[in-house]
């Protein structure tokens, strides 16, 4: 399956394909040397299968940092600038970045960065990452001071999606890229909730494959109308205002990104249920959904409350409208233009 990101100047095609890994270099028809970029986990299970086809094609260097969020930061960065360079990358070579979106963040920055921008593509490894980060050109770091502070808009030249390659990935990373799959359907594709609704364990992994192509689709459409995320693509952020004011609670830790996304999507739905702007019954709908792919849909009342305090509390929110995205119904979305009295509501 193929689709293609139609961005004036930038146009790159996703294939998603099981079994792709191990003829990956008839996807990539870049010139030069590559460098493959990954994690320490990814380079146990898959790093072999795509070195050794790139290795038909190509010059490959790899460079392996260790798995994991605390990764991804500048000092990452310094390392793989400094081994581009101690190989003798210029700007007609290029990266490959294998990994979830720890990889895929960090590696796509480097390539927006170095030596002013070098071609890159992007194979995710996780759900999350296939679904999500790997396609928009979203590239980051983090600093202390925040998560995703610095960074770009880079598109990939290509993104490579292998379903297969999900069966080594821990059932709680698994659970983690379901939150955004299950908010692709409330937002957009009310065909699609449904079907996550009713498939068996069988029938969702037959139709893996047709479940990313339908998300990656919908980010696909979102990210050619607003590229640099001032518009539409705000919808993408559907259970994202309390899901972060959660994981910042939690200092980022103890709850991953996925879960914090699930809880906020019940929640917002909640409060969107009682100001009348979405059908009574919708939220009940996402919560057994979300029962159903391991992931929860509340938190302890005193967690809630301080948490989206925190939103009221955050300089850059006060006297500012928020844009918090809500469902017209399961399928469809629109952004509400609110402030953070909204989150009252909750209690
Ligand atoms: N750029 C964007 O648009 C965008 C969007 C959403 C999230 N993100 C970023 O993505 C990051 C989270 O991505 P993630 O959830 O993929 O985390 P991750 O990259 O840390 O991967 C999760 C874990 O799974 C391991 N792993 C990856 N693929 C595997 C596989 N196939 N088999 C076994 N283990 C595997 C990794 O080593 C890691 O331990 C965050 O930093 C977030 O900010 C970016
Ligand atoms: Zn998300």
């Amino acid at each position: 399956m193929k689709l293609t990101v139609n961005i004036p100047g930038k146009a790159y095609d996703i294939t998603i394909e099981k079994g792709a890994l191990s003829h990956i270099a008839d996807y990539i028809n870049l010139k030069g040397k590559c460098a493959v970029i990954t994690d320490s986990n990814v380079d146990e299970f898959h790093a072999d299968t795509v070195v050794k086809s790139l290795a038909s094609k190509y010059d490959v260097y790899k460079f392996v940092f260790p798995a994991g969020e605390e990764s991804k930061t500048i000092y990452t960065l310094n390392e793989i600038y400094g081994f581009l360079a101690d190989n003798s990358f210029n700007r007609g070579d290029f990266i490959v970045a294998l990994g979830g979106g720890v990889v895929g963040d960090t590696a796509g920055l480097a390539a927006a960065t170095y030596m002013r921008g070098i071609k890159y593509v992007q194979i995710p490894t996780t759900l999350l990452a296939q679904v999500d980060s790997s396609v928009g050109g979203k590239v980051a770091v983090d600093i202390p001071q925040g998560k995703n502070m610095v960074g770009n808009f880079y598109q990939p030249n290509a993104v490579i999606i292998d379903p297969t390659v999900l069966k080594t990935l821990s059932p709680d990373f698994f659970a983690d890229g379901m939150a955004e799959v299950i908010k692709y359907g409330c937002i957009e594709d009310k065909n699609l909730f449904d079907k996550l609704f009713s498939y068996s364990k069988e029938e969702f992994d037959a139709n893996i494959e047709n479940i990313i192509y339908t998300c990656v689709d919908i980010k696909r459409r979102y990210v050619e109308e607003d590229e640099l995320d001032t518009g539409a693509r705000m919808k993408l952020n559907f259970g994202h205002t309390i899901g972060h004011a959660i994981e910042k609670y939690y200092n980022y830790s103890t709850l991953s990104h996925g879960r914090a996304v699930a809880i906020g999507m019940n929640y917002v739905t909640l409060i969107s249920e009682k100001l009348g702007l979405t059908p009574s019954g919708s939220a009940k709908k996402i919560v057994e959904c979300l029962k159903k792919y391991d992931l929860p849909h509340d938190i302890a009342t005193d967690v809630l409350k301080k948490s989206v305090e925190f939103i009221g509390a955050d300089k850059k929110n006060i006297g500012k409208q928020l844009n918090v995205i809500m469902l017209e119904e399961i399928g469809k979305s629109f952004i509400h233009k609110t402030d953070t009295q909204i989150f009252g509501g909750l209690f």
